[in-house]
């Protein structure tokens, strides 16, 4: 367990025609999360590297880049150079994960591996040591608004182990299906890095989203 848990907003969850001031809404959270998806890896189909420029400009924050893309070992390079300051890419979708780990932090990026709830977490044992942070999907990806998948915590529990065993602590993030109802459940189960999409932009108020969220983190947060 971290110091302190993260917040990081999907913006596929904003409206996308005022995706400028939606972005400016989340200024209280930790990092911008940005859903890249192609249409093949996932049937949705939703921002390029275009917007993550756009993102870097209208936002401090750091932007945390999720690529639902086939064949990442292609594009990754597009988002780096649009200034992602997270870069994760699917392990079910990668040639060279290692690879494209090392030019993500060859670039002064941070690396990030996600994990379909379909993929186990062993599948991550020959490169944890390398990873800044691994993305537990929750749901499975794809859109926004489903229901969280409670067999995720088992998985979480099994990326305790595996990083405890190899003595390395990535962040941990937990994608989809997350809200301020269920988020002292994932944190306690080990995750540190937050998503939510419909949790925080279905709401009016951002910050408050943002808040409710962090507190009812922070209550396992101070008892970790
Ligand atoms: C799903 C995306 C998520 C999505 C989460 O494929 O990776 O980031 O925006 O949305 P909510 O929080 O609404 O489940
Ligand atoms: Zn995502």
């Amino acid at each position: 367990m971290r110091d302190k848990v993260l917040i990081s907003p999907s913006i596929l969850s904003a409206d996308i025609l005022d995706l400028g001031d939606d972005i400016r809404s989340i200024s209280t959270a930790d990092m911008v999360h940005i859903d890249v998806m192609d249409g093949n890896f996932v049937p949705n189909l939703t921002f390029g590297p275009n917007v993550v420029a756009a993102a870097k400009r209208a936002s401090d924050l750091p932007l945390d880049v999720h690529l639902m893309v086939d064949n990442p070992d292609e594009t990754y390079g597009l988002y780096l150079e649009a200034g992602a300051d997270m870069l994760c890419f699917h392990y079910e979708a990668a040639k060279h994960a290692h690879r494209i780990v090392n030019a993500i932090h060859a670039a002064g990026a941070k690396a990030c591996v996600a994990l379909n709830p379909g993929t186990p977490v062993c599948a991550l044992s020959s490169i944890i040591s390398e990873l800044d942070m691994v993305l537990i999907m929750t749901v499975d990806p794809g859109f926004g608004g489903q229901s969280f998948i409670p067999s995720s915590l088992d998985k979480l529990k099994d990326l305790e182990e595996l990083c405890h065993s190899r003595g390395v602590a990535p962040r941990v993030e937990v994608d989809g299906g997350v809200s301020a109802k269920n988020v002292a459940t994932v944190v306690a189960a080990g995750a540190d890095v937050i998503v939510a999409g419909s949790a925080v932009f279905g709401d009016a108020d951002r910050a408050a989203a943002i808040a409710a969220i962090r507190s009812a983190a922070s209550v396992i947060d101070m008892e970790a």
